[in-house]
């Protein structure tokens, strides 16, 4: 979704800035924008454009901004409220040109606090709601640019992360939080603040994150924090351990492609110094979680959006299988407007790679509300979600850039198996049962990589089918949310219509579509349920439907059934959905690039998605 750079120092703002911007790509945006100043001779230079940030380069150059620009903000733009156009892009100025307004988040009451606006004489040049807190600003002006944003900040609501510089104020960046994310570099004779760590890690790797209501005012000397009442307010540093060249594609076409390769590494990562052989069982510090806490834990419920909905999926199968803790998964959009009932001793499980996702925040929140023990599972270390639940565990998967999550899927699975692990020796598991799961997962580098070594023949099995308009993917149990995730894998990239369904489900009504033109994906590796599911593929070729077929290494049953086949190291069903999924995500990589798809930034989708 939208990403914020800004910086105030004392080179020049302009390559700052829009280098930050790039590093933020990876987001999905469809315009961005750069403001700069000279402290020396303030005025705004304003540069915006639609489409890619090379768009924005060009702009740039034809009118390049002085050296001694050292002060800019600067913003990659997802459209919510009006079309991708160069009036819509950010930074907005307000009516006298001499504030600049970059925002993330949406202003709720953005049309009453226009047509207020517009009573008093401004004029409005675009369709956002952002173009609001510009004018709104100017309206507020008394004192110092921190003190007007504040006041301006009192009128609105919604969500908002901004950045906000003042030709009338050259020597100060404004900053400020509620809802959105924004995170301050911490670094010496210069200050940057970003929304996303990611565009700051080249310049420091220890950062400090706004909290909601926060206002950080930065000057060269660095950043100060205060509350929206003005108060002086501290917040701790955190080291990010994100290595500057993983956000880099490191000779792969695609940072889908290199995170997908990266996935025995990131696995490896994950379960590292976290799985106790000897004991049977697990540790997860983070969820601060003693028997005695974890014995009371009656109910779990678990919550998401999209891919970390499907990993959460084969978590709350795990949770009572192995934990014998009743378990129910919950879309996270669904959450709060529901009213679910949350029992007594309930763990309400978040699950969030970038730890930002609005609605899986807003579950974490109500649950909280309701009296629920939260616990969470995010990739991005000091994230919102990470911190609003207090307790919970990394994945350490290193960034995701690819806008189509991979690594993030597998090591959530494993974290959640790590937990119904951890859970279940508490309670009815033996030693040697939580032996027996701990020795496969250590397996799971090995497993992973096996998977990766058929890329060549994945590939040769997508060429046979790049030209397909529909699929479907099936499967039951464990592999149920491996299908589901297999076709939003496909779906999100390639733009292949797909639709994943249980493999019992599909002749209550979808087999009606099946014929030799819809290929279907069957996820049946030799785990329980393999045996049914191979009856519903013989239904698929029945209709005349190609079959490809995700099986174990071996399993003599497949090749006289399935058309093509991708295998899997043999494995026990709770790790089962991590090599099937990496193998999906293959096979949905080289569809995309088969038809030319712009794999990382697919179309109409954001990384981080940060409104309802
Ligand atoms: C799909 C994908 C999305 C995310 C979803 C939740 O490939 O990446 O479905 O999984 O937007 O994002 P997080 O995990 O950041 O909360």
């Amino acid at each position: 979704m939208c990403g914020i750079v800004g910086y105030i120092g004392s080179r020049p703002a302009a390559d700052i800035v829009v280098s930050g911007l790039k590093k933020l790509e990876y987001r999905g945006y469809d315009s961005a924008g750069l403001a700069v100043l000279d402290p020396a001779a303030p005025s705004i230079g304003l540069f915006r454009a639609v489409g890619k940030i090379a768009e924005l380069d060009k702009a740039i150059a034809s009118h390049p901004p002085a050296s001694t620009c050292t002060v800019g903000i600067g913003h990659t733009r997802w459209a919510t409220h009006g079309a991708p156009t160069v009036a819509n892009a950010h930074p907005h100025l307000s009516m006298d040109g001499r504030i600049a307004v970059v925002h993330n988040g949406i202003i709720e009451n953005y049309l009453a606090l226009r047509s207020r606006l517009e009573s008093k004489g401004y004029v409005f040049k675009s369709e956002t709601d952002t173009e609001v807190l510009a004018h709104l600003i100017q309206d507020c002006l008394d004192g110092g640019l921190a003190e007007s944003v504040m006041r301006a900040l009192v009128h609105v609501e919604g969500t908002y992360g901004i950045a906000v510089v003042s030709s009338d104020f050259p020597g100060v960046l404004v900053a400020a939080r509620k809802g959105s994310p924004i995170v301050i570099g911490d670094c010496r004779g210069e200050a940057i603040v970003a929304s996303d760590v990611s565009a700051i890690i080249q310049h420091t790797d220890k950062v400090v994150f706004l909290d909601d209501g926060d206002v950080a005012v930065l000057t060269p000397e660095g950043a100060e924090l205060r509350t929206l009442g003005n108060s002086t307010v501290s917040r701790s540093s955190t080291v990010v351990d994100w290595d500057p060249g993983a956000i880099e594609k490191g000779g792969f076409e695609h940072f889908m492609l290199k995170e997908i390769f990266e996935q025995p590494e990131a696995i490896a990562n994950t379960i590292r110094g976290r799985l106790l052989l000897d004991d049977g069982t697990c540790k997860l510090s983070g969820l601060q979680l003693d028997p005695q806490k974890m014995a009371e834990i009656t109910n779990i419920v678990v919550t998401a959006c999209g891919t970390s909905y499907y990993a959460g999926l084969v978590g709350s199968y795990a949770f009572e299988q192995f934990a014998g803790i009743p378990a129910r998964i919950e879309q996270a959009a669904e959450f709060r407007y529901r009213n679910p009932i949350i029992a007594p001793n309930t763990a309400l499980v978040s699950i969030s790679q970038s730890g930002e996702t609005a609605d899986t925040l807003a579950a974490v929140r109500e649950a909280k509300r309701k009296g629920a023990l939260t616990l969470s599972i995010c990739n991005v270390v000091g994230s919102t979600i990470a911190r609003e639940a207090g307790r919970g565990v990394y994945l350490h998967a290193g960034p995701e850039i690819g806008v189509a999550s991979t690594k993030a899927f597998i090591c959530q699975v494993a974290v959640l198996d790590m937990m119904a692990i951890m859970l279940g020796r508490t309670r009815r598991m033996s030693n040697s049962e939580g032996t027996t799961m701990v020795a496969a997962m250590l397996r799971l580098p090995e497993i992973v990589k096996r998977v990766l070594e058929q890329n060549d023949a994945i590939r040769a099995i997508a060429e046979k089918y790049h030209q397909a308009r529909d699929f479907f993917y099936i499967g039951r149990g464990y592999m149920f949310p491996a299908a589901l995730e297999g076709a939003l894998k496909l779906k999100e990239i390639s733009y292949i219509h797909a639709e994943g369904y249980h493999a019992a489900e599909l002749k209550h009504g979808p087999i009606a579509l099946l014929d030799e033109h819809v290929p279907v994906v069957a996820c049946v590796p030799q785990i329980p349920g393999h045996r049914k599911t191979l009856g519903n593929v013989q239904e698929c070729r029945a209709r005349r439907a190609p079959v490809i077929a995700i099986a174990t290494e071996g399993d003599p049953d497949i090749g006289g059934l399935a058309n093509d086949v991708i295998s899997i190291p043999e494995c026990p069903e709770f790790i089962a959905p991590i090599p099937v999924v990496v193998a999906e995500q293959l096979f949905a990589y080289h569809m995309a690039n088969l038809r030319g798809e712009p794999i990382d930034q697919p179309r109409n989708l954001a990384k981080s998605v940060t409104v309802e």
